[in-house]
């Protein structure tokens, strides 16, 4: 049986081969967030495999046949702020009509908890697909605080995407949200003293906005 079972790790050579060039500490701060939207990409073409799709006639140059077309109305891609901005438009690459819901928090140096001070709720929250989009998952207190705040918003229905996890992380998440799935570019070792994940790619946030 798999150790987490909530959680996918896309092994794909593509995404591998970026996810390398990301943990980089060498790679410059332009080629990193070009990375991490394309992997960003990459993991939303494993996430949204399940998306409804809805029947339409398409008359093509021969006949007219039936064809799909994928109902991104009810679609909600959720950064949470800031790295998670970082995936943003490598999603929008595949899904460019869903909605956006920024989650603003960040994880207290000392305590390691999240601090939330953005978040404003989207309507008709029971009808749509939130997709919650961070680098890193590692003690799991940001996406749990996130997932959280969703659902007593009344989302029903909602996926999480990371580049790195930690174990750590995945257990706390899986614990407190057991419904939700996690997609994963790779899940690392462990947390350092730091609560950073290791081997990981350091601060996703400064190597993003360059404020390191
Ligand atoms: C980072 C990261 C996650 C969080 C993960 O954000 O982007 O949101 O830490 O850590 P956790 O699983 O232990 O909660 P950070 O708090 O550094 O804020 P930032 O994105 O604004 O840099
Ligand atoms: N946040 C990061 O940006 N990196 C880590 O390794 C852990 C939390």
């Amino acid at each position: 049986m798999k150790e987490f079972p909530k959680l996918t790790v896309t092994n794909h050579p593509l995404i591998q081969h970026k996810l390398t060039y990301i943990r980089d500490k060498e790679t410059p701060k332009k080629v990193f967030k070009e990375l991490v939207d394309e992997v960003g990409t990459l993991l939303a073409y494993e996430i949204t495999k399940d998306l409804p799709m809805n029947a339409v006639q398409v008359e093509t140059p021969l006949a007219t046949t039936t064809c799909k077309k994928i109902d991104s109305s009810n679609v909600v891609l959720v950064p949470l702020l800031r790295a998670g901005l970082g995936m943003v438009d490598g999603v929008l690459n595949l899904i460019p009509n869903c909605a956006i819901c920024h989650l603003g928090l960040y994880r207290d140096h000392e305590t390691k908890e999240p601090v939330t001070y953005y978040f404003k709720p989207m309507p008709e929250p029971e009808k749509k697909m939130f997709i919650m989009v961070d680098p890193m998952l590692a003690t799991g207190g940001s996406a749990i605080e996130s997932a959280n705040l969703l659902k007593q918003n009344g989302a029903k229905n909602i996926k999480f995407m990371c580049l790195v996890a930690a174990p750590e992380g995945v257990e706390a998440f899986s614990a407190a949200h057991p419904d939700i799935e996690i997609f994963a570019a790779a899940l690392d070792e462990k947390l350092n003293d730091d609560a950073y994940i290791m081997p990981g790619l350091g601060d996703a946030g400064d190597r993003l906005f360059g404020t390191k």
